[in-house]
């Protein structure tokens, strides 16, 4: 495939995972300030801070009651698909987009290893698409075998997850390539050219569910320790249309130059 015919979507993607952390909403305010008060000209952009659900709500407000030239968009780390009742520490998409929060990460592989299936992620990427909140999936594999099964395991967990979504709303989900191999502290990322082959072979996957019009809606973003050394290469060689980080979300200064090189450099 050649490069022009991978992406077509314009605006990159700067997702940070804050995970479980910080410990408190002061620290939590301190950070999103500090990033907040890093942007001025970002233009090709969509920036994206999911914290904890408990911070989300101040944060809002947060960010409301200040000036400054760019806000980053608020997404939460998790929902239920279920719309409101008796679910015991549940939270619903509704509740979700009444705080103000756009954006929702599903199926990461650290709520999947606590037991969330395809199954549970496809009941919720139709929750938040319905209640106007985009997706972002999460799909990885746990190790890269020489039989290339993890080639099967990431298409049956795009189709299987994305089961019953129409046409129309496909558009809506942002794909993360999260492989769990390159999760975390000790980890090591994938090289441009790894995502570079998935990349193409998740948007096979799509071309033959949606269609190959719908293709090019799609944006297809990588995350496993990505930080603002690997960034370009992502960009330029691996055509990533932008980021999910994890422990870069919580450094200003890295996730600030990680959105400066996405802004600055074209696929
Ligand atoms: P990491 O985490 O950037 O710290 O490796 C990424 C993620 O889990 O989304």
């Amino acid at each position: 495939m050649s490069k022009n015919t991978v992406n077509k979507v314009t605006k990159k993607i700067v997702c940070g995972n804050w995970k479980m952390n910080p410990l408190s909403l002061k620290e939590a305010e301190k950070l999103l300030i500090e990033i907040s008060k890093s942007f001025s000209l970002i233009k090709k952009t969509e920036i994206i801070i999911c914290p904890p659900f408990i911070y989300l709500e101040p944060l809002r407000r947060l960010l409301k009651a200040k000036s400054y030239k760019l806000k980053p968009n608020l997404g939460a780390q998790d929902s239920f698909w279920g719309d409101k009742g008796a679910y015991t520490g549940e939270i619903s998409v509704e509740m979700l987009y009444n705080i103000g929060a756009r954006y929702v990460i599903l199926g990461h592989s650290e709520r999947r290893a606590l037991g969330e299936n395809n199954n549970d992620i496809n009941k919720k990427i139709k929750a938040s698409i319905s209640a106007g909140l985009r997706p972002i999936l999460c799909v990885g594999e746990s190790i890269r075998d020489e039989n290339h099964e993890y080639l099967n395991f990431i298409k049956m967990q795009i189709e299987e997850c994305l089961n019953g979504i129409s046409k129309d709303s496909i558009s809506k989900v942002i794909i993360a390539y999260e492989p769990i191999w390159a999760i975390g502290k000790g980890s090591y990322p994938a090289t441009p050219e790894e995502f570079r082959e998935m990349n193409i072979f998740i948007r096979k996957i799509l071309n033959d569910k949606f269609g190959a019009k719908m293709i090019g809606k799609i944006r297809i973003i990588y995350g496993g320790s990505a930080d603002e050394k690997n960034t370009e290469g992502f960009i330029k060689d691996g055509e990533a249309d932008g980021f999910l980080l994890g422990r870069a979300s919580l450094d200003a200064k890295k996730f600030s130059k990680i959105v400066e090189i996405c802004e600055t450099l074209d696929k």
